[in-house]
C-alpha cells in the first residue's frame, strides 16, 4: 500500500500524461537508477498506467546497484509479472535478451555529499554507464532513449543568463570539487549526441533542476531533505556560508510529467530543462518556509562548508522552461509551500521516529 500522499502524486501524473502514455501500450521499458528518488516515481506510474490506461499493459526491467538507492522501493512490485528486477552495475555492460522499447537512464550518484564520497562511480555512472546504455539503446533500437543530465551542467550562470535557457553553455569548473559531476553529465550528454549522429539513436536530454518530493531519503543530504529532517528532530537549520545562493525547486509530480513528455517526444538529440522558472528562493528564506511549518520554534545556524560537501556552489539557478512550454506543454503546478508540506507530512508519517 503506498502512502496516501505518494499515490494522490501518482494519480496526478497518470491523469496528466494519459494521452502521450497511450505510446507505451505493450512496450518493454528499460530504466536505470529504478530505486531511486525519481526512479521509484516512474515505478509507481507504470504500474498504476498498467491498471489504468494502457489495455496491455507495459513491462518494466530496473536496473539499479543500491548504492543511493532502497531495495525497500521493490516491495509489493517484484511480485508483479510486468516487472523485473536486475541488481547490476550500469559501468559495466550488460546483456538484456528480448526487445527494448524506451530506455531511461537514471542511474547516477545525485546528492553533492554522495558525489564527494563516491567521485570516481559519480564519473563513471555518467559516462561508461551512460555509454553502456547507448549501445544497448542502438542494439535494441528503442524508440526513445532519455538521458538524466543536471542543471549542474551550466556550472554558476552569470546573471545575464538567468533565467537560463539549454542554449547556454553554462561557466563550469573542469577541477573544482564539484566537476566530477557536472563534468561527468556534460560527458554524458556528448555521448547521447554523438549516438544520435552517428547510429540515430533518438535520444533525448532532461536537465532537471532541484526536484523534490516524498520518496527522498531524510538522511540524502539534498536542502529540503536536510531541513525537514533537521526540524522534525528538533536540530537547527544548517545554511552553507551566507545562505544567499538561490535555487528554484521542482515538486516531484511536475517533473514527472516533464520527463515523460520529453520520453514520449518525438525527434532526437533535444535537451529539455525541467524544473520550476518561478519561485526563486536563497537559502535564509527556504529555512524560513519550512520552520514555518513547525509550531515549536526551529531555529537557523549559518555554518562554514562541511568538508563533506562541495564548496564552490552556483549563486543562482533558475531555469527557463521556455523550450518545455511552447513544444510539450510542461507547466508546473505545485507551489513550494504544499510541495513542502506534503513532503513533511510524509516524513512524519514514514518515519515516525524522526522526533525532537
Ligand atoms: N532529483 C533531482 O533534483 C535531480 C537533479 C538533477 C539531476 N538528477 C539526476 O537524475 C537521476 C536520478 O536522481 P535521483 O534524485 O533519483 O537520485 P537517487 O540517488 O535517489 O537515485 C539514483 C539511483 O541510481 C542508482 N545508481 C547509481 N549508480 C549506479 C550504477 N553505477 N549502476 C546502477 N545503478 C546506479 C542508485 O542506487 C539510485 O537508485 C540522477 O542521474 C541524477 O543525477 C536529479
Amino acid at each position: 500500500m503506498k502512502h496516501p500522499i505518494v499515490q494522490e502524486d501518482i494519480d496526478v501524473i497518470v491523469s496528466a500524461i494519459k494521452k502521450e502514455a497511450k505510446q507505451l501500450e505493450g512496450k518493454r521499458i528499460l530504466i536505470t537508477g529504478g530505486t531511486g528518488f525519481l526512479g521509484n516515481y516512474f515505478l509507481s506510474v507504470f504500474y498504476d498506467l498498467n491498471k489504468k490506461v494502457l489495455k496491455t499493459p507495459c513491462k518494466v526491467i530496473v536496473i539499479d546497484n543500491y548504492i543511493t538507492g532502497d531495495k525497500k522501493n521493490i516491495l509489493g512490485l517484484e511480485k508483479s509479472s510486468h516487472f523485473k528486477f536486475i541488481e547490476h552495475d550500469v559501468r559495466v555492460p550488460i546483456k538484456v535478451s528480448g526487445n527494448i522499447d524506451y530506455i531511461i537512464h537514471a542511474a547516477g550518484i545525485a546528492s553533492p555529499v554522495y558525489y564527494m564520497k563516491y567521485p570516481l562511480e559519480t564519473i563513471e555512472v555518467a559516462t561508461k554507464g551512460t555509454q553502456n546504455m547507448l549501445e544497448l539503446a542502438r542494439l535494441k533500437k528503442v524508440k526513445s532513449f532519455l538521458f538524466f543530465s543536471s542543471s549542474e551542467i551550466y556550472g554558476d550562470p552569470h546573471k545575464d543568463h538567468i533565467p537560463t535557457p539549454e542554449s547556454y553553455r553554462g561557466h563550469v569548473s573542469s577541477t573544482g570539487p564539484r566537476s566530477c559531476y557536472d563534468e561527468s553529465k556534460r560527458l554524458g550528454e556528448t555521448l547521447c549526441m554523438t549516438y544520435s549522429k552517428i547510429y540515430g539513436v533518438p535520444v533525448k536530454i532532461v536537465r532537471p533542476f532541484n526536484v523534490y518530493g516524498p520518496g527522498m531519503k531524510p538522511n540524502d543530504d539534498r536542502v529540503l531533505p536536510k531541513f525537514l529532517s533537521h526540524a522534525c528532530m528538533g536540530k537547527s537549520l544548517p545554511i552553507h556560508g551566507k545562505g544567499l545562493q538561490t535555487r528554484t525547486y521542482c515538486y516531484i509530480t511536475d517533473a514527472t510529467v516533464g520527463f515523460l513528455k520529453v520520453l514520449l517526444s518525438k525527434g532526437s538529440g533535444e535537451v529539455y530543462n525541467i524544473g520550476n522558472n518561478e519561485g526563486e528562493i536563497n537559502l535564509v528564506d527556504l529555512a524560513n518556509v519550512v520552520s514555518g511549518l513547525f509550531d515549536n520554534k526551529v531555529s537557523v545556524v549559518k555554518i562554514d562548508y562541511p568538508s563533506a560537501y562541495p564548496a564552490d556552489e552556483p549563486n543562482r539557478r533558475c531555469p527557463s522552461i521556455t523550450k518545455a512550454k511552447a513544444n510539450l506543454g510542461f507547466e508546473p503546478q505545485m507551489e513550494l509551500k504544499d510541495g513542502v508540506s506534503r513532503l513533511l507530512q510524509w516524513y512524519k508519517e514514514t518515519y515516525p521516529n524522526l522526533k525532537a
